[in-house]
């Protein structure tokens, strides 16, 4: 049985499909109730719901558990201080095996969460527990969060079209996954997990225009208009600033890098950006109908 952190979000439910197909059983970590009825049809046979910043829910998820996939709830102000609390609990508990769902390139401490997600791969190092760590780039799943605007013509992104990001597809990255936690040979690993060489927006806005067959066009909008809308979806202060810090990033350096080591995982070439577009036109017509 291993316990999933964060299950309820788009990561945990596609690993916890992806485990399915390899019979491997898991507990579901999860803060709301309503949450139940995903976690178990994506596969969970066991529900624990408590809230992953307080130690003693960690603990007593651990009961009877050898092995923790964790992932840290997006954009969290409280990052290493989780990884750091549910490590430690980890090695009280007799948890022996942890694998961490970090993030491409963790050393850039310009970008928030990715520096907090070095600093709890550094505990690990130092930690009593075997560990596996997986540092996915950004996920082609973000395209379909503008999905509104792509209907409209336009691909809109809060950095320069020009920025060129190497993206991955969440259902590689959960295959991939499932793949190493089905095999007892990857201890003390780091995998780098990118699907594509670095693409622009422009290149995306044209595949998506090709594969649409009408014009979507990528354009640039400013920090402060990302910020307004921002703030009326909700989103905390920590997660506004952290985001501009990426696109910050993002706009001076891209984020560059080679699906190597996603192909060795897989054993076969990793999902290509038309091949996504394709696989959401057709889930998103499919729920038209
Ligand atoms: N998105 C990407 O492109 C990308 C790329 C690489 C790495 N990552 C990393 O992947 C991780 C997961 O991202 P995600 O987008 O899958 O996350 P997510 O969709 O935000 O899922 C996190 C889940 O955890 C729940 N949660 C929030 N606070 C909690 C708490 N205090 N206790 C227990 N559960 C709590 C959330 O529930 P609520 O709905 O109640 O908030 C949500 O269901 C992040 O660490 C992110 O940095 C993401």
């Amino acid at each position: 049985m291993i316990l999933i952190t964060g299950a309820s979000g788009k990561t945990g439910i596609a690993i916890m499909r992806a485990l399915r197909e390899k019979n491997i059983p898991v507990r579901a970590f999860i803060n709301k109730p309503q949450y139940q009825t995903a976690v178990i049809s994506a596969g969970a046979s066991e529900v624990i719901i408590g809230n992953i910043t307080n130690k003693q829910h960690i603990t007593e998820a651990l009961n009877k558990i050898d092995a923790i996939y964790h992932i840290c709830p997006n954009m969290h102000p409280q990052e290493y201080q989780i990884g750091k609390n549910i490590i430690s609990a980890c090695e009280s508990a007799g948890c022996r095996y942890f694998y961490y769902h970090s993030v491409y390139h963790p050393q850039i401490r310009k970008m928030p969460h990715h520096w907090q997600k070095m600093r709890v791969e550094a505990l690990l190092f130092e930690s009593k527990l075997q560990f596996t760590v997986f540092q996915p780039t950004a996920y082609m799943q973000n395209i379909a969060a503008y999905w509104a605007q792509i209907e409209q013509g336009k691909f809109i992104v809060p950095y320069p079209v020009e920025t060129r990001i190497s993206l991955i597809d969440l259902e590689d990255l959960a295959q991939a996954v499932a793949q190493v936690l089905s095999q007892n040979t990857h201890q003390y690993a780091i995998y780098e997990l990118v699907g594509t060489e670095p693409i622009s927006q422009i290149e995306i806005a044209a595949e998506l225009s090709s594969q649409l067959g009408y014009k979507v066009a990528a354009e640039s909008i400013p920090h402060g208009t990302w910020k307004l809308s921002a703030q009326k979806y909700g989103l905390s202060d920590y997660a506004i600033n952290t985001l501009l810090s990426m696109f910050n990033y993002y706009q001076n350096y891209g984020l560059k890098g080679n699906p190597s080591v996603l192909t060795y995982l897989l054993h076969r070439k990793p999902t290509g950006l038309v091949e996504y577009i394709n696989k959401l036109i057709f889930s998103l017509r499919k729920q038209e109908r």
